[in-house]
């Protein structure tokens, strides 16, 4: 049965109505912190730009050495029908469609900049970046600053305890799904995706654990150990990825040959053979899509609740500035609340029919 809206589409829309609000998340209670969302954690280095652009499927992150994410960026994918064309929007310049992946690189480069000035100092409030293209599956993740262990020329030393604490504001929420990277070339003792996804979800159980580099490890060793579970166990299977190298994209290798290389290296290993069928990128981000989707569905009944929760504050805050509506903050309270009104109608009916969507 084709479901009539996507449910991660959805919530995709209430998110961008949360930062318009203004919630991001801070206080408890708030409506952000009800909607399941994946969120990508890891040293810096440690692949994560490179994962995510795998599953786009494009190069549109900014790139460089040091913390080069300084704000978080929600970036969520949204699967069109076959033959339509990429674009990406960015929620704070709406209905500017934008072709070229490059300038989409460029204006996240701005708009971080837009909020942080040029200094290397970091800021809670998200980008919202959405992407169209019938090559992704529908599916929201949210990029957040690398872990570091020490500030560099131009960072306030607190940069290393500030980045763990917007990191950890994120992951601690029990909504939130961890993509957790670790490097393969790295002991995954003192991986930082690791460290810090074990103190927030213990048993493993909202933690997707990815194996980045697997090509750069040593002549005669592998990581067996991590991606069948027994190095460190988690309740979802981890997923071994091997991304483009420096060289590749300093030689320019696309996505798509990338992809290719990729399934090739797996199909061919005679160490991860075994495995190929649930390891790379395009895997990956079908099995957190299809992940994403139950926990939403099951989260529909406390979705809705906080839905009515801000349906009643919205019309409180309305009566406050009077009807009818003189100012263009109350017009864009009224819209908001009208679009709270369409969701709860959206998902009672997903909630009755009940059925699994396609
Ligand atoms: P981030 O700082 O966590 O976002 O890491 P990046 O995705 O920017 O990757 C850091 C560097 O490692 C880049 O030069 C990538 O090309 C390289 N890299 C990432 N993943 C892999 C991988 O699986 N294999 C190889 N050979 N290089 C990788
Ligand atoms: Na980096
Ligand atoms: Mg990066």
């Amino acid at each position: 049965m084709a479901t009539m809206v996507s449910l991660i589409g959805l919530v995709n829309r209430i998110q961008r109505a949360c930062t318009v609000l203004g919630d991001h998340g801070g206080e408890g209670g708030s409506l952000w912190e009800a909607l399941p969302s994946v969120a990508v954690v890891g040293g810096q280095s440690s692949g994560k730009s490179s994962v995510l652009e795998s599953i786009v499927g494009r190069d549109f992150l900014p790139r460089g050495s040091g913390i080069v994410t300084r704000r978080p960026l929600v970036l969520q994918l949204h699967k069109t029908g076959d033959g339509q064309a990429e674009y990406g929007e960015f929620l704070h310049a709406p209905r500017k469609k934008l072709t070229d992946f490059a300038a989409i690189r460029k204006e996240i480069q701005d708009e971080t900049d837009r909020i942080t000035g040029k200094s290397k100092q970091i800021s809670n409030i998200p980008i919202h970046l959405s992407v169209y293209s019938p090559h992704v599956v529908n599916l929201t993740l949210i990029d957040l600053p690398g872990l570091t262990k020490v500030a560099v020329e131009g960072q306030p030393d607190s940069i290393v305890e500030d980045i763990e604490n917007m990191v950890r504001s994120y992951v601690e929420k029990p909504n939130c799904i961890i993509l957790a990277i670790s490097p393969a070339n790295q002991d995954i003792a003192t991986s930082d995706a690791i460290k810090i996804a074990r103190e927030v979800d213990p048993s493993g159980e909202r933690t997707f654990g990815v194996l980045t580099k697997l090509d750069l490890m040593d002549q005669g060793t592998n990581a067996q150990d991590v991606l069948e579970g027994r190095a460190y166990r988690l309740q979802h299977p981890w997923v071994g990825i091997v991304n483009r190298s420096q060289a590749d994209i300093n030689k320019n290798v696309d996505m798509i040959a990338a992809r290719r290389k990729e399934q090739e290296y797996f199909a061919t290993s005679p160490d991860y053979g075994h495995l190929a069928h649930k390891m790379g990128s395009e895997y990956l981000a079908k099995l957190l899509s299809k992940h994403l989707e139950s926990v939403i569905r099951a989260r529909i009944p406390s979705i809705i609740a906080l839905i009515n929760k801000t349906i009643a504050e919205l019309e409180a805050e309305l009566d406050r500035l009077g009807r009818p509506i003189g100012s263009d903050s109350g017009a864009q309270l009224y819209t908001i609340l009208e679009m709270c009104r369409a969701f709860d109608r959206v998902f009672k009916e997903h909630l009755d029919g009940g059925r699994p969507g396609g």
